[in-house]
């Protein structure tokens, strides 16, 4: 044989194999749509496939293009459809959806058609194409089984939250968020633009807020101790760069909800403009992270037309249907002692109640007000759940993020409620309990899995006030974040369960079948160079049993029970032979806040004893602590008792690492039935912002030997 006539059989052996092997999409993807196959022959997609599009959907079959280049390397032409036989064909057709923003897939062997309810469902039905290819094949060819794949969202509004006040994220960053959010198919993007720690708009009326209130001049270390660095902070959005984002969303089918939060955390804007404070100031940009006291001066006028003067220009800016005037944490310190702030509330005929301060009420009359500039242009109020507490008109949007108990009343007093409990969606939240490996956050515990079992619409609601939660969002505060890598590892891969929530809301959840679509995610994370977490891929092997020692599982009791949000099983968790983890909320740590963890154990019978442990939990961040001192005492009758042995410990500082520690009391042998441990707890110190309060200990197994 000739080399060429080998060469040319060998090509037609290797071109015979690859189309028996073609790689096959899969539709179990994330959200989980709604699969029929069928028999007959696959739809190949290759290089000679056609994207086609009607009216209204270029911009859709270019972005299914560009996806597919993305993964196959190879080029879809995109062409207006007259009638072809063959190609995937991009159509909205309303009558056959009784849904907004649904899609449906038909495959056949030679036409895809992807439809939608209307421009946005056949941009999710890309999504879902897209989603179901596979990846890292180096095929230029994949086969699609015929059948039908659809899909409808749950909750109208599916929201992502960023700060970029607290850091500066850039807009290109921004633009990456975006199409995070694309390619999970949500439609809002929640944009807190101002803060204490900095103001991120340009308003052309107030220019010195974004020449001043931009930048700090440095920020604290860690969580809130006295050491600051001195590095210049900051960096703003000018308003052609928010022209260019709010284009780029709606490309994507995505709002931009800009957030202009007030009264409260203003404290960058006061540092421009300290006569619109209650003191004068003067103020700074604030370099600490937590709720400043200085908020506007409710009974300044000149204050409360520039809160007004500032929304009309957003929404100048914006054309969002949903304007975010904030509302949450605003310290009332303040407003108390502030003599235009008590003329107002005179003024207005004021007057507290059993449930709410004649300051609450103040608030209720800025929020109001503000809302009325929102409406008076024909937009929607959103607020934090705190603006329910006084007399918020029933057109204002609740987002309930203290809990789901402030959309649970929202939703009955008739108010429209999103849901972002912290409890289940703030993404700024550890996700892993070994949080000596992880970048450091701001504390909490907040895993997939929890996400994935979050229940929007709680089970007190009526039907008929179920129909007040339109949405869901998850949020990411960046005190602890400083760069958009990191935004990314706390948003991946939660926005996966975030995602299933919102699109099908589940009632019976597999998370096992859950973990095995989000496999297929993670390539598409590699493929754009996504940051991500990859806990549930990796799961945490602990080794977290103690040695079975004269306590375990002994009769256990305690003289004061934990604080109740951290009393779980309650005594027995102390001597179950499971050790804690590194999360205070798991249910493995007893928490006291403010008297001894005070615990009694039955050893049953007289036993020789010399050696005392336990495990406490330092966090301190979250006000907890190493403990101060450990005493133990001993009886035979459980009734009177005396102590043999006692330690101190030093309090743990800023410099030391948080983490599970273990403490240790050795004392000269004795034979005793009784053991009573007491542990105490620290004040918190001068350069802990809860300086002034208990700190909390966090306590687990105690061992006896
Ligand atoms: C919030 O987390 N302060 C809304
Ligand atoms: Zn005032």
């Amino acid at each position: 044989m000739k080399k060429s006539c080998f060469v040319l059989f060998a090509a037609l052996l290797l071109s015979a194999c690859t189309k028996q092997h073609l790689p096959v999409a899969n539709y179990d993807i994330i959200p989980q749509p709604n699969i029929q196959l069928e028999e007959g022959k696959p739809f190949e997609l290759g290089p000679k496939t056609i994207i086609l599009y009607e009216e209204g959907l270029q911009r859709e079959a270019q972005f299914l293009s560009e996806y597919v280049n993305d993964i196959m390397a190879i080029t879809l032409p995109v062409q207006e459809y007259k009638g072809q036989s063959d190609g995937i064909v991009l159509r909205i057709e309303p009558d056959c959806f009784d849904h907004a923003e649904a899609y449906e897939i038909n495959i056949a062997t030679n036409q895809i058609f992807i439809k939608g309810a209307d421009a946005a469902g056949v941009f999710y039905g890309i999504q879902t194409l897209r989603k179901s290819l596979p990846i890292e094949t180096n095929s230029d060819k994949v086969n699609l089984t015929c059948g039908k794949v659809s899909g409808a969202p749950q909750f109208a509004y599916r929201g992502m939250h960023l700060d970029p006040c607290r850091h500066f994220i850039p807009l290109d960053s921004v633009k990456v968020y975006i199409d995070m959010m694309a390619m999970h198919n949500m439609n809002q993007f929640h944009f807190h633009l101002s803060e204490d720690q900095g103001w991120r708009i340009e308003i052309k009326k107030y220019p010195e807020l974004t020449e001043i209130g931009a930048y700090r001049s440095g920020t604290v270390i860690g969580h809130n101790g006295n050491l600051y660095d001195t590095i210049r902070h900051g960096g703003f959005y000018t308003q052609d760069e928010l022209r260019d984002l709010i284009r780029y969303a709606a490309e994507r089918h995505i709002n931009i909800i800009p957030e202009i939060d007030l009264p409260g955390h203003m404290q960058a804007a006061l540092a421009c403009y300290p006569q619109m404070g209650c003191t004068g100031g003067p103020y700074e940009v604030w370099k600490r992270w937590g709720v400043s006291d200085d908020v506007l001066c409710a009974g300044n006028e000149e204050a409360m037309q520039f809160a007004e003067n500032v929304l009309n220009e957003v929404i100048d800016l914006f054309p969002s249907p949903y304007i975010h005037i904030g509302g949450d944490e605003c310290p009332k310190v303040r407003w108390e002692k502030c003599p235009k702030c008590q003329a107002k509330i005179k003024e207005l005929g004021i007057k507290g109640d059993e449930r709410f301060s004649k300051e609450d009420y103040l608030q209720s009359y800025v929020m109001n007000r503000m809302a009325k500039v929102v409406e008076a242009r024909g937009r929607r109020v959103i607020g934090w759940d705190e603006i329910l507490d006084g007399n918020v008109s029933e057109t204002a949007i609740i987002m309930s993020w203290r809990g789901t108990e402030g959309g649970i009343e929202a939703a009955r007093k008739g108010h429209d409620v999103i849901m972002t409990p912290l409890s289940h969606l703030y993404f700024d939240y550890y996700q892993s309990e070994d949080i000596a490996n992880e970048p450091m956050c701001i504390g909490g515990y907040l895993p997939v899995e929890r996400v994935f079992e979050f229940q929007p619409l709680p089970a007190e609601l009526t039907p008929e006030q179920e129909k007040h939660i339109i949405g869901v969002q998850a949020n990411i505060w960046t005190e602890y974040i400083a760069h958009f890598w990191h935004v990314q590892y706390m948003a991946l891969p939660r926005m996966e369960a975030l995602t299933e929530i919102q699109w099908n809301n589940p009632q019976e959840r597999d998370f096992e079948a859950f973990v095995e679509r989000c496999r297929k995610m993670r390539q598409f994370y590699d493929l754009y160079h996504y940051t991500y977490a990859d806990h549930i891929f990796n799961p945490q092997v602990w080794a977290d049993t103690v040695e079975p020692n004269l306590a375990t599982r002994k009769p256990i009791s305690l003289r004061q029970q934990p604080a109740e949000k951290y009393t779980f099983e309650g005594a027995v968790t102390l001597n179950d032979g499971n050790l804690g983890r590194g999360a205070y909320n798991s249910g493995r740590w007893l928490g006291f806040w403010g008297y001894p963890m005070d615990a009694v154990i039955d050893l049953e019978q007289p036993t020789e004893i010399s050696r005392v442990r336990f495990h406490a939990l330092v966090n301190k961040s979250p006000w907890i602590y190493n403990p101060s001192c450990v005493q133990v005492l001993v009886s035979d009758d459980g009734e009177i008792f005396r102590e043999i042995a006692q330690k101190e410990f030093p309090i743990s500082t800023w410099a030391e690492k948080d983490g599970i520690f273990v403490f240790e009391v050795e004392f000269e042998p004795v034979t005793s039935q009784f053991v009573e441990v007491i542990v105490k707890g620290h004040d918190l110190p001068e350069d802990h912002e809860g300086f002034g309060n208990p700190a909390w200990i966090f306590i687990d197994e105690i061992e006896v030997y």
